[in-house]
């Protein structure tokens, strides 16, 4: 474990979630939450279908990338009943500048429940306390309004829209842009009422 992520041993807890390093045992589990054409379409790096090979890859590489200190990559687990509900994940840091991106994802069955919000609001505590980081970053597709709830529940400040930024499908597509300080970071309110992904 690199000396930078020392401060972050064992997993972290909130209300409803614990955030814990994904496990070679997670491999099946991760690929049956992830594997959905919503979440690969609003997603970078994620591809559908997801298979339990991704996942047994995805789980490797973030080990190495935790040991380097390229990366932080979480599992949120609800803690009632000890199931995978999503990821959240730290990359792009620039140590120099104490900075880092933040990305995530909720399995549609749990969509709506504010996962999400508390996941991001949790890592984004730890990250400012104990990683030091002073500015938290992250883009959606202008599509994903979802995603820019999530941010603006917790604080983050909608700063400008990169055009042509990133490359996905054989086309080029605009960036919400999105930071937070850590004056800026706002506990998420509960969610109102309990909604199922259609
Ligand atoms: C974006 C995402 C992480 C939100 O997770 P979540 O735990 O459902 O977050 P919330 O419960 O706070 O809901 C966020 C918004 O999702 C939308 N939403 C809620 N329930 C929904 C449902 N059943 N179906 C579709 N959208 C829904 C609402 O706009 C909600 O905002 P609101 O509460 O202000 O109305 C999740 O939709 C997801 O995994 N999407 C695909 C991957 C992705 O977009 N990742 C982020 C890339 S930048």
């Amino acid at each position: 474990m690199t000396r930078r992520f020392r401060a972050i041993r064992g997993p972290v807890r909130s209300g409803r979630l614990l955030l814990r390093f994904p496990r070679r045992t997670d491999a099946e589990e991760i690929a049956a939450a992830v594997s959905d054409r919503r979440i690969a379409r609003a997603t970078l790096n994620i591809p559908f279908p997801y298979h339990q090979s991704d996942a047994l890859r995805f789980i490797i590489r973030s080990r190495r990338r935790r040991e380097r200190g390229e990366g932080l990559s979480l599992l949120m687990v609800e803690r009632s009943s000890g199931q995978i509900v999503g990821g959240v994940s730290l990359f792009a840091f620039d140590w120099d500048r104490s900075k880092a991106e933040i990305g995530y994802w909720v399995t549609p069955s749990a969509w709506g429940q504010g996962f999400a919000p508390e996941a991001v609001h949790l890592l984004a505590r730890v990250a400012f306390r104990d990683l030091k980081l002073h500015r938290i970053a992250a883009g959606t597709f202008e599509f994903n309004s979802a995603s820019g709830r999530v941010l603006l529940k917790t604080g983050f400040v909608r700063e400008g829209l990169a055009r042509r930024d990133v490359r996905k499908g054989g086309r080029w597509h605009n960036t919400v842009m999105y930071g937070l300080l850590p004056s800026d970071l706002r506990r998420p309110k509960p969610p109102r009422a309990r909604r199922v992904a259609k």
